[in-house]
């Protein structure tokens, strides 16, 4: 049977009925057509689906998404403001902070978390809060140097 759920993701305030074992990763991705979180494991194990909760990341594909009642999402799509790219965004592509691609808005997602939280001090820092996030081209020291670039 399926429950009312509020929530707000990017911003926009939406009244669903999902059911109760729908995770918020398939929620954004096939009720809400946000494509770019994107779905690597399903199990917490890669944080290509990394979003923001009331601004703090979480694993969405770990989250059921009706334990969001009155939360506030940020999803991938949520952060340039209108045509003007996030600076962790165009620090991505200044960096090459990515190759295939896939794993890219996980990791932006939780290098922005990285940013704001404080934990971008030093390249071990950095290399410590996003060891949650897998990346199998490898792109991890230009992450790295593309975060390095915005703490600053
Ligand atoms: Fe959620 Fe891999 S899809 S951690």
């Amino acid at each position: 049977e399926k429950v009312s759920l509020r929530i707000k993701v990017n911003g926009k305030a939406h009244e669903l009925f999902v059911e109760p074992r729908v995770t918020l990763l398939d929620l954004l991705r096939e009720q809400l057509a946000l494509t770019g979180t994107k779905k690597g494991c399903d199990h917490g194990q890669c944080g290509a689906c990394t979003v923001h909760i009331d601004g703090t990341r979480v694993n969405s594909c770990l989250q059921l998404a009706v334990m969001n009642e009155g939360k506030e999402i940020t999803t991938i799509e949520g952060l340039a403001n209108e045509d003007v790219l996030h600076p962790m965004q165009a620090a991505f592509i200044k960096h090459d902070g990515f190759q295939c691609g896939y794993c890219t808005p996980g990791q932006i997602m939780s290098a922005v978390a990285c940013v704001r939280e404080g934990h971008a001090g030093s390249k071990g820092e950095i290399r410590e809060y996003m060891s949650g996030n897998i990346c199998r081209c490898g792109a991890y020291p230009n992450i790295v140097d593309a975060i390095e670039e915005v703490h600053k």
